[in-house]
């Protein structure tokens, strides 16, 4: 039987303890204030459920939903947040940060509507694949180019429960049947 086109890169255990830092930081850094924690769907919802319990200050989370059209990442606002945003302090949480251009988009935004502050806290850091320039406060991984599943991230809407980030290393085998590493990552067998 071929090896599947797929290898860990990050364990649920080291992801876990990642976390648990970011955590402290954010817990230390916003002491006496009440951040609110804006999550951009989808992708996110692993990282910001955990990162909240690894928080020991109170917060608010809110959510803002991006949809993309076009060339260039342009992207239009598809959800926003309940909170008023103005005068608050903002932590931004993305599961990756990629070209960087949704996230200048999204801070230029929030400063707009004169939030008191924006960082960001950002699980996955593609440095390598960055065409702008844009600040990362909390960041948990600097990973490669390799397109990555799991924690939140997808192919195709699939594999974002698992609990490790995983490497494609074969994208095509995922282009021709995105279910192709069902079996391998949840174990059984396909209907
Ligand atoms: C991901 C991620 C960021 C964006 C980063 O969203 O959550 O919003 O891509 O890419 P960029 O740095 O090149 O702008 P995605 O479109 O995969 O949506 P999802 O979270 O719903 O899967």
């Amino acid at each position: 039987m071929a090896e599947p086109a797929v290898t860990e890169v990050v364990p649920a255990q080291e992801i876990s303890a990642r976390v648990e830092e970011l955590g402290e930081a954010i817990s230390s850094d916003y002491a006496g204030r009440l951040p609110v924690l804006v999550a951009v769907l989808v992708g996110s919802l692993p990282f910001l459920a955990d990162l909240v319990r690894a928080i020991s200050i109170p917060i608010e989370v809110d959510f803002l939903g991006v949809s993309r059209f076009g060339e260039g990442g342009r992207i239009r606002l598809a959800l926003d947040t309940e909170t008023t945003l103005e005068g608050r302090d903002v932590i931004l949480v993305e599961d990756i940060v990629d070209t960087g251009l949704t996230l200048t988009v999204l801070r230029r935004m929030l400063e707009d509507r004169g939030a008191a502050s924006v960082v960001t806290a950002a699980l996955v850091d593609k440095t390598r694949r960055r065409l702008v320039e844009v600040p990362i406060e909390y960041r948990g991984f600097e990973v490669g180019d390799e397109y990555l599943i799991g924690y939140g991230l997808d192919w195709k809407g699939r594999y974002r429960n698992l609990a490790s980030l995983w490497a494609v290393l074969d994208l095509e085998t995922l282009v021709e049947d995105p279910d192709a590493l069902v079996p391998h990552l949840y174990g059984g067998t396909r209907d």
